[in-house]
């Protein structure tokens, strides 16, 4: 395939890949011609999607992993190297929700949040860009969330991991140049609402706000979520086209930034 985004003959590996914006990753750059390794703890889900993949005419294998286990992630990434050979793009993309008031918070809950994103992420980093470096080639795309710039009152450990995250993309963009390996570049997506289940599903943000409040989904929809300019959930596939177009040589040029795809809720 040749287009404006080609990736063929890449290898990808796209964590919580099973569903929601990882599945539309997971089809977007089978799209555009990569390989793809489909990582979740849900293996039927995981399986379903590498059969779309494969569908698309690519090679996909699926994982059952738990992003938070080192030991799990390092099984998975030689399982991945075994099977593709190499890893040239990563999307760390996994994660979890977690509504609490901060100061009537259960503190396991509120760190199982934290180590999902951030913990997570760290182990998928370390296990794959070393050969990233290696080739002096490669592409990490931190999925974290307007969250990651602003507050979200009662979502505090969401809120705390991804900044974390937006962090944790400038750094490695920074220590990747300091290491050399210039065309390893290393963003953060920040995607406002989003149609997927963590937010519209049956255990949704939106849907469990609704219930709370005893409203209907648009009266909860008006009160709490209308944080956009336009005024509407984002697609999956909205947050997957920016993710293919980093992953792209077309995006070369962009490293170290936490891009909103948001419909302008955020501003920086
Ligand atoms: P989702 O709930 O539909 O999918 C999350 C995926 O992560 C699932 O495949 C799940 O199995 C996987 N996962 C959860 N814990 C895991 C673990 N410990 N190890 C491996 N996989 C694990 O959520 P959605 O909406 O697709 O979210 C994807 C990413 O986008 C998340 O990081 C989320 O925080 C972020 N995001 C979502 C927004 C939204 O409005 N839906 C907005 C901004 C960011």
């Amino acid at each position: 395939m040749s287009g404006f985004m080609d990736l063929e003959g890449r290898k990808a590996v796209v964590t919580g890949g099973g569903r929601g914006i990882g599945r539309a990753v997971c089809l977007a750059l089978a799209a555009a011609g990569a390989d793809v390794a489909v990582v979740s703890t849900t293996r039927e889900r995981n399986l379903a999607v590498a059969e779309e993949v494969v569908a698309l005419g690519r090679r996909s294998f699926p994982y059952e992993v738990d992003v938070t286990d080192g030991g799990q992630v390092k099984a998975m990434a030689e399982a991945v190297l075994a099977d593709f050979g190499e890893v040239d793009i990563l999307v760390s993309n996994a994660g979890i929700q977690h509504h609490a008031p901060f100061l009537t918070s259960d503190f396991e809950r509120w760190k199982r949040v934290v180590e999902v994103h951030v913990f997570g992420a760290y182990h998928c980093c370390k296990a794959l860009m070393p050969g990233m470096v290696e080739r002096g080639w490669g592409r990490v795309i931190i999925i974290s969330s307007i969250w990651g710039k602003l507050p979200s009152p009662f979502f505090s450990s969401y809120t705390v991991a991804k900044h974390g995250l937006v962090g944790l993309a400038r750094v490695l963009a920074a220590e990747m140049a300091a290491l050399g390996a210039k065309g390893v570049t290393v963003n953060a997506v920040c995607p406002g609402f989003t149609d997927t289940d963590m937010v519209t599903g049956p255990e949704g943000t939106l849907t469990l706000t609704a219930e709370k409040l005893g409203v209907s989904r648009e009266e909860a929809w008006e009160r709490f979520y209308r944080v956009s300019l336009q005024d509407r959930l984002l697609q999956p596939e909205e947050i997957a086209a920016m993710v293919v177009y980093l992953a792209s040589e077309k995006g070369r040029g962009i490293t170290g930034q936490a891009i909103n795809v948001c419909g302008g809720a955020a501003f920086h």
